[in-house]
């Protein structure tokens, strides 16, 4: 596989991805191989997955010609984990393979307790996956290994849309400790892999903030409002996801909280008519889905964030608590921070940063691949 000088360039600055348009040469390389990595005077640059489909082309395992090999992957899965002993515990949920993250490319392990489940989005980590769900049997023993395979992204690799048990027992429903608080997922019809591991930390965080009455809008199965019932007199808990709801219901009973209220509707519209009918609030919580989801919806995404936060800071008592989230790579921290900046001055509300946070720890960040940096999580106080 021979790369033009852009190409290099980008894996020089510690990029891992190669696109199309930097691959000089590629022919003979199969669907999913892995192939080493050559400069027009034949220099070697490492070795890669390809995929002859989608945009990037190359997906870089190692800058070295060590044998990818079984051990390889192993030796890289082993490494992941031990990373998790150190930063995840106190918790039977998150995620142990973080892609790129971790040095494996397009492959996502998460752990529900005794269950993983794995996504394979490239065609060369799929082509591995017998490999992989051998080494995590063998390595962890799990009750059920799932596959989530069932997202869009694997399109652009030509690769089926499929999910279903890989090895163990039939499972859905998991039952973990997050923390002290237990969450019911269902890892094989929920959302992402069965839940937003990546709010874990976050989530954590907020219970210092959860007084009086508070609302938590997006909620899927009740992750943020679970979190902040210990010390709230109430909770009110909005999602458009029934199936969503019918499990934080299950969630509230696993817990015995008693001041949750879950309700069916649209956010969007909930705030509008919390603000039009002056409804308070001492702690609200924004954790929207992606509003943008490509680079062109950027100006689209920035008005809808401005919106729903210009909505919250207006129902929110003088000294309550807004954290508001956005897990849109496309809109980067200052955007964020800029779109909550004009709706606090839209709203008259002067506003205090307390915390600037991202995504769990689990969900690694590579200093110099931007697109492993993602969700964005403000914690603010209105005075
Ligand atoms: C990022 S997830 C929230 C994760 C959750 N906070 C947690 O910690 O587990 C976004 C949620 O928004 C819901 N959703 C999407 N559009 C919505 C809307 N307009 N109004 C209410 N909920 C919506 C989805 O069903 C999904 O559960």
């Amino acid at each position: 596989m021979t790369l033009s000088a852009h190409g290099v360039d980008r894996l020089l600055a510690g990029h891992l991805w190669v696109y199309r348009s930097d691959v000089a040469d590629a022919s003979g390389a199969e669907p999913g191989a892995i192939v080493g990595l050559y400069d027009r005077r034949r220099r070697f640059w490492g070795q890669a997955l390809y995929s002859s489909t989608s945009q990037i082309a190359l997906r870089l395992l190692t800058r070295d010609n060590r044998p990818l090999d079984r051990q390889f992957l192993a030796e890289r899965i082993a490494a992941a984990a031990a990373y998790r002993d150190q930063i995840a515990r106190g918790s039977e949920a998150y995620r142990l393979v973080a892609a790129e993250g971790d040095g494996l490319p397009s492959l996502i392990v998460d752990r529900y307790g005794d269950c993983l489940v794995v996504q394979t989005l490239s065609q060369g980590m799929d082509r591995l996956k017998p490999a992989i769900v051998d080494i995590l049997q063998e390595r962890f023993s799990p009750r059920a290994i799932v596959e989530r395979n069932d997202v869009a992204v694997r399109a652009l690799e030509e690769l089926p849309e499929q999910k279903g048990v890989l090895a163990g027992e039939a499972v859905s429903e998991v039952v973990v400790d997050e923390h002290g608080v237990r969450i019911a997922y269902d890892v094989l019809n929920g959302q992402k892999t069965g839940g937003f591991l990546d709010q874990r930390e976050n989530r954590c965080a907020a219970r210092d903030y959860g007084r009086g009455q508070v609302l938590d809008c997006f909620t899927y199965t009740g992750g943020f409002a679970l979190n902040l019932a210990a010390r709230a007199e109430s909770v009110l808990a909005i999602d458009t996801s029934a199936d969503a709801l019918r499990l934080a219901r299950r969630n509230q009973e696993l817990n015995g909280w008693s001041n949750i209220e879950w309700r069916e509707a649209n956010c969007f519209d909930f705030l509008k008519a919390a603000d039009h009918d002056a409804q308070r609030y001492d702690t609200v919580v924004l954790d929207p889905p992606p509003f943008a989801r490509q680079k062109s919806n950027l100006a689209s995404a920035l008005r809808g964030y401005k919106e729903l936060n210009l909505r919250a800071l207006k129902i929110l008592n003088p000294g309550g608590f807004l954290i508001t989230c956005s897990c849109s790579f496309h809109v980067g921290e200052s955007d964020f921070l800029g779109a909550v900046a004009s709706a606090a001055l839209d709203a008259h509300r002067a506003v205090q940063v307390v915390e600037r946070r991202t995504q769990a720890r689990d969900h690694v960040i590579l200093l110099t691949v931007p697109e492993t940096h993602y969700l964005k999580c403000l914690i603010l106080r209105v005075v």
